[in-house]
């Protein structure tokens, strides 16, 4: 092993914070001055993503809407709302979590990202992912599960149990537009179902903070 990696296994843990937080600031900066493909043209801001990018838990839903596009947020239209209320019900609190998107610009009309736009905008996603070094991620929906899972599996299949990814525990969800237009909460229902999985994914974060 170089001297220099030595060096930075040594780092204290301050140094390491003053590291990653530079690093994540480059990244910041870099997604929000991004022209690398078409969205950039239309978009109005450039959603970078929203909570603790120290959480070991994190959330990866599609991308931006035009209430996201508008504030430069995630997750605050009435898809986020619901995702924030369902949040709140497990006992999570938004800010203690990690909320982002595959893609970081708004898809005209809010349709699905091309695979250009997501290949292009991947290593925004990357270095987040590998900056906050999550235990737990969360995919919102077909998008993120297709994208990160390389499956064409759909998430009423594959929702409610945990996939290893690369040493990281994935666990697709239904996504929250999809619970607005499958208002049911029989039980069965997506919603019932989503209730289920995001107790786990509650559980399961408690467990990995040794809570
Ligand atoms: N839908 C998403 O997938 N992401 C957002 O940020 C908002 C709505
Ligand atoms: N299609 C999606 O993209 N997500 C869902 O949760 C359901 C259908």
């Amino acid at each position: 092993m170089s001297e220099d990696t030595n060096r930075v296994l040594t780092l204290s843990a301050s140094e390491r914070e003053n590291v990653k937080k530079t690093l994540w600031e480059a990244a910041r900066q870099k997604a929000l001055s991004c022209r690398q493909c078409p969205l950039s043209e239309t978009r109005s801001k450039v959603v970078f993503g929203d909570g603790d990018p120290d959480s070991k838990l994190m959330f990866i839903g599609e991308g931006p809407g035009a209430d996201e596009d508008a504030e430069g947020m995630p997750f605050v239209g009435r898809a986020g709302k619901l995702l924030t209320q369902i949040l709140t019900a497990a006992g999570i609190s938004r800010q203690d979590v990690y909320i982002t998107n595959i893609v970081k610009c708004r898809p005209p009309e809010n349709r699905v990202p091309s695979p250009q736009e997501t290949v292009l905008c991947n290593k925004h996603l990357q270095t987040q992912i590998m900056l906050i070094n999550p235990a737990l991620i969360v995919l919102l929906g077909n998008t993120p599960t297709r994208w990160i899972m390389q499956t064409n599996e759909g998430i009423t299949k594959l929702r409610g149990r945990w996939y290893d990814w690369r040493g990281i525990r994935v666990m697709p969800m239904f996504h929250p537009s999809y619970l607005l237009r499958n208002a049911s909460s029989k039980e069965g229902s997506p919603k019932h179902l989503t209730w289920i999985d995001i107790q786990e994914v509650k559980r399961a974060w408690d467990e990995v903070r040794g809570k």
